[in-house]
């Protein structure tokens, strides 16, 4: 088969891992930038180039989209889907698990757990709306990334601060109950396919909340309950994704969602399991379209 990573960099480690099990099973391996996929309606069809080029027959697609080119990469996935090529996320699901509010939203309704959140920018409210939480509680960026953009307040005047600050460079946030008990752990469950392919808990480092790999987290082997797993797969397939990296903050009340990754970087959970997550991507790929 021939398969395309759309990534922006052919150097990261997820985008090489991808690449690597492909080539291991036979087949031809592209790295695709989506910001040199231009995309065309040729009389009503759908056609691509690559860097003006057509492109050849695409089978498959396994989208790497970063935060920053959520919008074009979703509209090339868009272009493929139409185009009949499989891809491991439909652009609705990236886009609906990229927006961590949207995200929250979409599950919450559908019977899944998550935190006591509310989305805010009305500087007016400041006020009226911290009176809805206890302290210490958390604000984050609604695009926050690897653990930047979110903040812990411990009392209602460093509230106030964070808020003004976030407010005057006009950045949406979302206030969410701190989940105190986790003492700065996630668990991190790889689930590809509508089964879990691997699972971590990552501890932050002493003296932080915040339990990103890149924020100096360590991965620790988790065993997880029957409940976490119905979640975590619960989670991806209403949310469409054949492939996700699902966080979940194990809370006294139960597990609640965090967030969900529709592109979860391997490097971590590939190192620390010492097993290739891509090559069960690649797997998935293949089970969706039959060799020909
Ligand atoms: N409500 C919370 N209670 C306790 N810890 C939290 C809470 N929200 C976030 N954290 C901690 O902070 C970390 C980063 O938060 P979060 O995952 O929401 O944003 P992010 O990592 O910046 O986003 P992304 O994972 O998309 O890059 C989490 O992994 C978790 O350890
Ligand atoms: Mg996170």
């Amino acid at each position: 088969m021939v398969l395309a990573i759309l990534s922006r960099n052919p150097g990261l480690y997820s985008t090489q891992s991808l690449a690597i099990a492909g080539r291991k099973r036979n087949h031809r391996m592209l790295v695709l930038d989506p910001y040199h996929c231009s995309q065309h309606i040729i009389g009503g069809k759908p056609r691509l180039y690559y860097a003006s080029r057509p492109l050849m027959r695409i089978d498959a697609i396994i989208p790497r989209i970063g935060a920053t080119a959520t919008d074009i990469g979703a509209s090339v996935i868009d272009h493929f889907t139409s185009m009949g090529v499989y891809s491991t996320t439909t652009s609705d699901a990236l886009l609906k698990a990229r927006n961590k509010w949207s995200c929250s939203q979409f599950l919450a309704a559908r019977g899944l757990p998550v935190p006591e959140a509310c989305l805010h920018f009305n500087a007016e409210y400041n006020e009226k709306v911290l009176q809805k939480f206890k302290y210490p509680l958390i604000i984050k960026l609604l695009k926050s990334t690897q653990g930047m953009g979110v903040l812990k307040a411990n009392h209602k005047a460093q509230a106030l601060n964070i808020l003004e600050a976030f407010q005057r460079l006009e950045e949406q946030v979302i206030i969410q109950e701190f989940i105190q008990e986790v003492n700065g752990s996630d668990i991190r469950i790889i689930v590809i396919d509508g089964r879990v392919a691997g699972a971590m808990k990552r501890q932050a480092k002493k003296g932080e909340f915040r339990s990103n790999l890149h924020r100096g987290a360590r991965a620790q082997p988790v065993r997880l309950t029957p409940e976490e797993e119905s979640i975590a797969i619960r989670a991806t397939r209403l949310l469409g994704l054949d492939v996700a990296g699902v966080d979940l903050l194990r809370s006294y009340r139960g597990p609640l969602i965090l967030e969900v990754n529709a592109s979860p970087g391997l490097e971590g959970i590939e190192q620390f399991l010492k097993s290739s997550i891509s090559e069960k991507i690649i797997e998935l790929v293949e089970s969706r379209k039959p060799m020909a």
